[in-house]
């Protein structure tokens, strides 16, 4: 008997019955990144925050968006607006990473040009208005901005994007979303994972529950429903509980005592959009807010956001490990599967795999939709 065995030639090609995922390429080559930028990136709304993050005129924050920074501010007439990280000038970053605060304008650290909250170019030491060039053909680069459920929203491409309202009409739940009042929240904690995977290794992850069975998610399997979720079509539409759970939480109990609107325990719902995953999901005491982003070909970043109601006291009502805590603990997981199916993926012998028709029907949608917009103009 011989002491190795012979390897088995594999077909690489699937039946064409069978969904598959993707090829090596389409996870691995900088020239369809780059693709994906210009064709999905920049023409798909993408979630940036909650407006109690800038409720007052001159109130701003700065939000890493994949490979773009934006100040998300509001003007002096009270209106959000997005704009680009990037001075006028000679391009430096204008705002630092993740400063917020409020003011009466931006000011580049480099040559302090000055900007005002509409983005327009109010002075640049050492000349004036028309002396040497026109102030008003150098504002801030601007990006469309809207708010759905007091989530806000930005497109970032140069088209005229459909409406906000559009892209998300296919939900069709706003009354229960409503219902959560999910215009009266505040920020109680913010979780950033850098991911080393290619962004659509973890929208595969986010959009499955399949491999949360299987001992992968321990503390979500004592609050969550994971036969449900294959049931549900609209993935994201609600994060169903097990009987007799309130809320999404370590122990399924309430992680902050005030609830949100007219919610009541067991209650979930949410809008999510992709293929650049991103929504926030509503809970009885809280919400979470999450946005997939590409930081390059084999880099992303997945933002967590954790929301209670905006009387909630900290230390009273809530304690944010606790509201945090089982989110926190399914991301950092779900990172470790994002990344070891990269490892994988980058095998020479990597091909497409056959998809779970059932269980993966989520990943089997998204990527119909990845498909057409890689293929449009
Ligand atoms: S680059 Fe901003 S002022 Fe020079
Ligand atoms: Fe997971």
């Amino acid at each position: 008997m011989s002491e190795v065995a012979s390897p088995r030639l594999l077909a690489t090609d699937a039946p064409a019955s069978v969904k598959t995922n993707l090829t090596r390429a389409e996870y691995c080559s900088p020239d369809i990144y780059a693709k994906e930028i210009e064709k999905i990136f920049n023409r798909q709304w993408l979630l940036v925050g909650h407006i109690s993050l800038a409720p007052e005129p001159g109130d701003y924050y700065v939000k890493q968006v994949g490979p773009e920074s934006l100040i998300i501010a509001r003007d002096k007439q009270g209106a959000l607006r997005a704009y680009f990280n990037v001075c006028r000038h000679r391009g430096y970053r204008l705002m630092d990473d993740h400063s917020k605060g409020c003011t009466d304008g931006f000011v580049c650290p480099y040559h302090h040009w000055t900007y005002d909250l509409d983005g327009k170019l109010r002075t640049v030491p050492g000349t004036r208005d028309g002396q040497d060039f026109r102030f008003d053909e150098y504002p801030l680069h601007e990006a469309v901005c809207d708010v759905k459920h007091g989530f806000i929203f930005v497109w970032l491409g140069k088209e005229t994007p459909p409406s906000l309202n559009q892209a998300l009409a296919h939900w069709n739940n706003d009354e229960q979303i409503q219902g959560f009042e999910p215009e009266r929240l505040k920020l109680a904690h913010r979780e950033i994972y850098t991911i080393n995977a290619n962004w659509k290794a973890m929208l595969e992850n986010d959009l499955e529950c399949y491999h949360c069975s299987h001992g992968g998610h321990v503390s979500l399997a004592i609050a969550c429903h994971f036969q449900a979720f294959y049931a549900d079509k609209q993935n994201g539409q609600h994060f169903p509980l097990r009987e007799g759970m309130s809320t999404f939480s370590m122990d399924g109990q309430r992680v902050s005592k005030k609830s949100l609107g007219a919610a009541e325990n067991g209650e979930s719902a949410g809008f999510l959009l992709w293929p650049f995953f991103c929504g926030p999901v509503f809970f009885v005491d809280h919400a979470v807010s999450l946005e997939l982003t590409p930081l390059g070909v084999d880099k992303c970043q997945f933002i967590c956001e954790w929301y209670v109601h905006e009387d909630a006291v900290e230390g009273e009502d809530y304690d944010k490990q606790k509201v945090s805590k089982v989110f926190h603990i399914t991301n950092m997981e779900d990172q470790a599967f994002g990344e070891r199916n990269y490892q994988g993926i980058q095998s020479s012998r990597f091909v497409p795999g056959a998809l779970h028709p059932r269980r993966e029907d989520g990943i089997i949608a998204a990527y119909e939709v990845y498909r057409q917009m890689m293929a449009a103009d």
